[in-house]
C-alpha cells in the first residue's frame, strides 16, 4: 500500500509561475485525490499580489483543473481548499514573513498541521539566498520540538557551476541540515527512470552484457519540440547544458553506469551514484568531442516556426538549445566505453531514450550481401512518450535466400499494464511529506555534476557564438561529426 504523507503544510514560493500552476498545484491535488494526503493537510501561496486566500484558492483551483490528472471532483477540492492560505509580500519584506510564521502557525492549530512545513522554493536562483535567510531570521527553519520537521525543496539551477553551487550548497546547509534538503530533478521522479533499477537488479538477463565486453557505446538523448517562446527569461545564460545535462541526463547516466546498491536505501543508492559520477571523465579533446546550437526557423512537421532570434534573445546571445557531450566512465564495467549525452529544443520530435548500442558480433557467417540491413544490437530504454523497452536485433527476412535485417522486440507501459504512471512531481512531492530522499541528488551528486560539466562550458564560453541549426532537425552538423570521427552515428528515434 502507498504511505500516506502525515500532518504538514507546503508552503509553495513562486506560486505565480509556471511550474506551480503547470505541475505543482495539479500534484497537490492528484495527491490528495488519490488518497495521499491526510486531512490534515495545507497549502501555503507567497507572492506580491494583492490576493485573500480566496483569491489564492481560485487560481490553484484553475490550475487544478486545468492540468490535474485524476479528474476533477468538486467534492474533494472542497476539502482541500479548506487548507489553503496566501500571504502577500516581497521576498525583501521581513512583515511578510512574520505573517507567513503566524500563518503556519495558526494552521498548526486550525489544520492540526502539526509544526510540519515543506517550504518549496520555486522561484529564480538569485532570490534563494533572500528567501533562505527570512527562514532563518524567523526560525521557519528550526523544527518545534522533536517530533515536528522542516524541509526546504529547491528546484533547479542549482548554481551555474561548480563554485558557485558550492557557495549555494553552504547557504542552504547553514539554514536547513543536508537530510532536510530536497534537490529536485524531476527526472528521477520518472516511473521509467525508476524502471531503469528494476530492468537492471531484478533481472538476471541484462547484468552479464551490461559492460564494456558486450556494449559499444551508450546515447542517452533528451530531445524535445518545443521552442523557447516566453521562457527566455529563464534560459538566456543558462542553456541546454546547465538546463538538462547537468541534472537529468547525468543522473540517468548514473543509473545506467552504477553498480548494484547492497540495498535500496536511499544511503547507498547515493553512495553508488556518487561512485559513478566520481569516475565520469571528459573524453578529450573538448571541442571535438562536444557540440553545441542554437536553433534558426524551420519547420516542426507541417508548422513553420521562427529561430530563437525572433523569441526575444538578443541576437548576440550565446544560449546554446541544443547541447551534446561525450564522456567516459572510468571503471573496469565501462573502460572505453564512451556514453554520448544530448539535448536540445525544436528537434525532430520529442523524445528522451537510453539506448545501449551493442558491438557487433566478432564474425558473420552470412555474405556481406546477406547483411546490408543488419545494424548494431541495441537496448533502448524509452523514458518518453511511449515509455517502455525496445530490444533491437537481426532476424532472418521470411523467403528462400538468407537474408537479415533489423527487427524490434518491444515492451509498452500502455500494453503492459492497466494503471497509469503518477506524474513526476506527484511521487516527489510526496516523498518530500514522508521525509524520503532517494529520489533526491545530495549535495555531492550536483558538484560533481558540475564538476564534469563545467570544463565543457568553459572551453563554450572561449568560443563565440553556437552553430545554427534548422528548427526541426536532429541538431547542429558538429553533432553528427563528433559521432562520425568514431564511426559511429546518432540515433534517430
Ligand atoms: C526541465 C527543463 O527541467 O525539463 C525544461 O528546465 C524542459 O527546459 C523540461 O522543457 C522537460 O521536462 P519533461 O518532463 O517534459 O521531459
Amino acid at each position: 500500500m502507498p504511505q500516506i504523507a502525515g500532518p504538514s503544510a507546503l508552503v509553495i514560493f513562486g506560486v505565480t509561475g509556471d511550474l506551480s500552476r503547470r505541475k505543482l498545484m495539479p500534484a497537490v491535488y492528484d495527491l490528495a485525490n488519490r488518497g495521499l494526503l491526510p486531512p490534515s493537510f495545507a497549502l501555503v501561496g507567497f507572492a506580491r499580489r494583492e490576493w485573500s486566500h480566496e483569491d489564492f484558492a481560485a487560481t490553484v483551483k484553475e490550475a487544478v483543473k486545468e492540468n490535474c490528472r485524476t479528474g476533477f471532483r468538486e467534492e474533494m477540492w472542497n476539502r482541500l481548499a479548506k487548507g489553503i492560505r496566501f500571504v502577500e509580500g516581497s521576498f525583501e519584506d521581513d512583515a511578510a514573513f512574520d505573517t507567513l510564521n503566524e500563518t503556519l502557525t495558526a494552521l498548526d492549530h486550525e489544520r492540526g498541521t502539526d509544526g510540519n512545513y515543506a517550504f518549496y522554493l520555486a522561484i529564480p536562483p538569485k532570490a534563494f539566498p533572500t528567501v533562505l535567510n527570512q527562514l532563518r531570521r524567523t526560525d521557519m527553519a528550526e523544527p518545534t520540538g522533536p517530533d515536528s520537521w522542516r524541509r526546504v525543496v529547491i528546484e533547479k539551477p542549482f548554481g551555474h557551476d561548480l563554485e558557485s553551487a558550492k557557495e549555494l550548497n553552504a547557504l542552504v546547509n547553514s539554514v536547513f541540515p543536508e537530510e532536510s534538503v530536497f534537490r529536485i530533478d524531476h527526472y528521477l521522479g520518472k516511473e521509467t527512470v525508476q524502471n531503469i533499477l528494476a530492468l537492471r537488479f531484478a533481472n538476471q538477463l541484462f547484468e552479464p552484457v551490461w559492460n564494456a565486453q558486450s556494449i559499444d557505446h551508450v546515447q542517452i538523448t533528451m530531445a524535445e519540440d518545443i521552442g523557447l517562446g516566453g521562457r527566455a527569461g529563464y534560459y538566456d545564460g543558462i542553456g541546454a547544458a546547465r538546463d538538462v545535462i547537468q541534472n537529468h541526463l547525468l543522473q540517468l547516466l548514473a543509473l545506467v553506469a552504477m553498480e548494484e546498491p547492497i540495498s535500496f536505501s536511499s544511503h547507498q543508492l547515493q553512495t553508488e551514484k556518487i561512485k559513478v559520477l566520481s569516475s565520469v571523465r571528459n573524453i578529450e579533446p573538448i571541442p571535438e568531442n562536444s557540440a553545441r546550437g542554437q536553433y534558426g526557423p524551420g519547420w516542426q512537421g507541417s508548422e513553420e516556426v521562427v529561430g530563437l532570434l525572433d523569441e526575444g534573445f538578443s541576437p548576440t546571445s550565446t544560449t546554446e538549445t541544443f547541447a551534446a557531450i561525450a564522456v567516459e566512465v572510468d571503471t573496469r564495467r565501462w573502460a572505453g566505453v564512451p556514453f554520448y549525452l544530448r539535448t536540445g529544443k525544436r528537434l525532430g520530435r520529442r523524445v528522451t531514450e537510453i539506448a545501449l548500442v551493442f558491438k557487433r558480433a566478432p564474425h558473420l557467417p552470412f555474405d556481406d550481401s546477406m547483411t546490408q540491413e543488419l545494424g548494431q544490437n541495441a537496448l533502448v530504454i524509452r523514458i518518453q512518450p511511449d515509455e517502455g523497452v525496445t530490444l533491437r536485433f537481426g532476424s532472418k527476412v521470411p523467403g528462400t535466400s538468407m537474408e537479415v535485417r533489423d527487427v524490434n522486440m518491444d515492451f509498452s507501459y500502455g500494453e503492459a499494464f492497466t494503471v497509469s504512471s503518477p506524474e513526476a512531481y506527484e511521487r516527489l512531492l510526496l516523498d518530500v511529506l514522508l521525509g524520503e530522499p532517494s529520489l533526491f541528488p545530495v549535495n555531492e551528486e550536483v558538484e560533481l555534476s558540475w564538476q564534469i560539466l563545467d570544463p565543457v562550458l568553459d572551453q563554450w564560453a572561449s568560443s563565440g557564438k553556437p552553430e545554427k541549426y534548422e528548427a526541426g532537425t536532429w541538431g547542429p552538423k558538429s553533432a553528427d561529426q563528433m559521432m562520425a570521427r568514431t564511426g559511429r552515428a546518432w540515433r534517430r528515434p
